[in-house]
């Protein structure tokens, strides 16, 4: 029986981490770290995100500044609130909450982010950033972050290691690719897609497989390697509990057959989601110290 990969335990030693670089940052500079959430209209699902993130950093000693726009918010509207926090040497941290109303444009909203301020890692700068590696890198995407974090601290070796990555999302499994490949990760990756030949013998052959298709449960417990690792990035509603009328989330990976097989697995939830929050809080932190002069 697998390992279970606990995402909540390890998002609270993380912000713990960070609550203490905080209180760090605030005796030596006398600043806090600076978080501006920017979010248009009440998708409920983008105001649950978002209410966790602001609910984080104020737990965290952020001075975070919760900026809701209506939906019907000009793009014009919306890039000079970006190019105010740009400004503002209070705010280390931009985060515009995706995705938006159809009549703005989310590229150009991202590319009007200050790349320094950018701790989502969206922009093609810190993507470009992520490429080179090394000293380069300034913020790196959540999600793939977490993930990142979530094999070290399960004691899962990268070095060496054969990956399978299912999806090659611009947020999760192509920065992931990358991210993997990175010297002092240094695992061997192999990214499949919705157009790839033999998706079953790719994961089979896989150390660490990573799921983040957006497919319920398509991993089955024949597509891994015995004693592999398996992390889940699905959330996929697969109907909602008459009870509570709440949704029902499933990942991509068949979680039960799965664990029979694998050596460790990261539920969903409970898995890679909490980690993302951490993640970001960890950018904004970095950021806010790289703002102060100094290398984190
Ligand atoms: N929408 C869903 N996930 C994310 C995320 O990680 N960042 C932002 N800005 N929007 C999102």
């Amino acid at each position: 029986m697998a390992e279970r990969i606990d995402g909540m335990a390890m998002r609270a030693a993380i912000l713990d981490e960070t609550r203490a670089e905080a209180a760090r940052l605030l005796e030596k500079h006398g600043r806090k770290p600076g978080l501006a959430t920017i979010l248009v209209g009440d998708n409920p699902a983008s105001v649950s995100y978002v209410s966790l993130k602001v609910k984080t950093a104020l737990a965290l000693g952020f001075h975070e500044i919760q900026d809701n726009q209506p939906a019907d918010v000009s793009e014009a509207a919306l890039l000079a609130r970006i190019e105010a926090y740009n400004r503002d040497p209070a705010v280390h941290g931009i985060l515009v909450q995706l995705p938006l109303p159809p009549h703005i444009n989310e590229s150009r909203v991202i590319h009007a982010i200050d790349p320094d301020k950018d701790v989502d890692g969206f922009h093609p700068v810190n993507l470009g950033r992520l490429v080179i590696g090394g000293e380069a890198v300034r913020f790196s995407p959540c999600t793939p972050a977490g993930i990142l974090e979530m094999l070290v601290r399960s004691g899962t070796p990268t070095c060496g290691a054969e990956v399978t990555i299912i999806g090659r999302s611009a947020i999760v499994g192509r920065p992931l690719s990358i991210m993997l490949g990175q010297k002092g990760v240094d695992a061997t990756v192999t990214l499949v897609h919705s157009r790839s030949a033999n998706i079953r013998e790719h994961c089979r052959r896989a150390d660490i497989l990573v799921a983040a298709a957006g497919s319920p449960r398509m991993v089955k417990a024949d597509w891994v390697r015995p004693g592999a690792t398996v992390i889940d990035v699905g959330v996929n509603r697969v109907g909602v509990n008459p009870t509570t009328g709440k949704a029902i989330l499933a990942g991509d990976v068949d979680f039960d057959a799965v664990a029979e097989v694998a050596g460790r697995i990261t539920p969903v939830p409970g898995g890679v989601g909490p980690m993302t929050i951490a993640m970001l809080m960890k950018n904004t932190m970095r950021s806010a110290w790289l703002h102060a002069g100094e290398r984190p």
